[in-house]
């Protein structure tokens, strides 16, 4: 494929993978930069949403027949994927959702609603998306437990000692986000997770921002939950995983009920299925996770070092442009950044940048990226955002300057 065994990146090469990087908008190339947002699609991963429709449809865990056994080992065998991507010990941690919103919800209702009561505490950070914010409010809500933040600094870093400080022997669980969606910074979660397991207290990272542009193992990092959104990492919408440690899986009831996640019903009483089936109610996204299996057999393909390094050039390129700009100003300067830049243009709107923007074919978020503390914390509505992913080029980059120029220009 598009890398050699030293692990660089061709990006002309990989950008051949994705059939939507090949169109115009407006009769301008395409320069997509909303990859925080979704990723976009390699032709393999659409092929195997396809081929899957086109050859096999049918539902798993319940045939006899030919169609059913494949689709059942299609199914099965992308949670392989995901478990080795991840590395985790079993398929039994890896658990199909909707993405990194059902999985955090899931934990919080199951995990939250049976070990969590009044007066205990919940540890997040300034820095999360809504996603790791509303779940928790909710539960603390039902439960009488409290919701506790860790401060950030004007860089845009979760502040350490106040982190400390804030964990007690109330402390239930920790969720931090591993990258931030809405200022790109990599949070030491390493130490986070140290200092909350030095307490016995578990903690969940939200990946959804990581695991596209790093590599994650979650044995290494040896968080107790980690989640994954499909769609950000080059795979379809609507499919996403939880890892969580088996025994505290095991020790955790189901959220959703309904069919497969049984081994026998009657009204007296259910007997639940096993690990990973006791979460997953109803029949799955089957497509969403063959394709996502698809994605990240192709991420491992091009290698995440190799993506991690490209990105981290872009990141350095892109920052040094929009930091000579006049009137820009950046959000979110942490030492360790995903490729992530959040900025605003002196005068201007970020929508009406954001529109300025499209109609040169330049693609960005403009919005408070579904963290509104971030955007409260720097007292601004919205910012404007570049995301990047390994096919973006530096080219595009330039183009992304000479395009806030023309709206410069235009408002001035
Ligand atoms: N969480 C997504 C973003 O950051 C939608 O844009």
């Amino acid at each position: 494929m598009s890398t050699n065994g030293e692990q660089t990146l061709d990006v002309e090469a990989v950008r051949k993978d994705f059939p939507v990087l090949q169109r115009t908008v407006y009769d301008r190339p395409l320069v997509y930069l909303d990859n925080a947002a979704t990723s976009q699609k390699p032709r393999c991963v659409i092929d195997a949403v396809s081929r899957y429709y086109e050859e096999i449809n049918s539902n798993v865990h319940r045939g006899v027949h030919r169609l059913s056994m494949d689709a059942t080992s299609a199914y099965e065998g992308a949670r392989e994927k995901v478990q080795r991507f991840l590395n985790a010990r079993s398929t039994k941690e890896i658990v199909w959702t909707r993405g990194t919103t059902e999985s955090i919800n899931l934990v919080a209702q199951s995990f939250g609603r049976s070990q969590i009561h009044a007066g205990d505490e919940i540890i997040i950070s300034h820095l999360e998306h809504h996603s790791n914010i509303v779940p928790w409010q909710l539960l603390c809500e039902e439960r009488g437990a409290s919701l506790k933040v860790i401060p950030m600094s004007e860089r845009g870093e979760i502040l350490l000692d106040a982190y400390e400080e804030l964990l007690s022997e109330r402390t239930k669980i920790v969720a931090i986000g591993h990258v931030s969606n809405a200022l790109g910074t990599v949070n030491p979660v390493e130490h986070i997770i140290q200092r909350a397991h030095a307490r016995g207290i578990p903690v969940l990272l939200d990946g959804a921002q990581a695991a596209p542009h790093m590599k994650v193992d979650v044995q290494v990092l040896d968080c107790d939950f980690y989640t994954l959104s499909g769609h950000k990492m080059f795979g379809p919408t609507g499919i996403g995983a939880l890892y969580g440690k088996e025994a505290l899986l095991e020790r955790m009831p189901p959220w959703h009920g309904g069919g497969d996640m049984i081994k026998s019903v009657s009204f007296e009483g259910t007997v639940f299925n096993d690990l990973p089936y006791k979460f997953e109610a109803g029949t799955p996204d089957i497509a969403g996770a063959v394709g996502m299996g698809a994605a990240v057999d192709y991420l491992d393909q091009v290698g995440l070092d190799a993506v991690s390094a490209w990105e981290a050039e872009l990141l350095t390129y892109g920052t040094a442009l929009l930091d000579a700009m006049d009137g820009v100003r950046i959000f979110g300067t942490a030492e360790h950044k995903a490729a992530v830049i959040s900025f605003e243009v002196d005068g201007i709107h970020p929508h009406d940048l954001g529109t300025v923007l499209d109609r040169e074919g330049v693609a960005i978020r403009a919005g408070h990226h579904c963290a509104q503390p971030v955007m409260q914390f720097y007292g601004v509505p919205a910012t404007a955002r570049a995301s990047m992913a390994f096919y973006n080029t530096k080219a595009e980059l330039d183009t992304l300057v000479v395009a806030i120029n023309k709206a410069q220009e235009l408002f001035a």
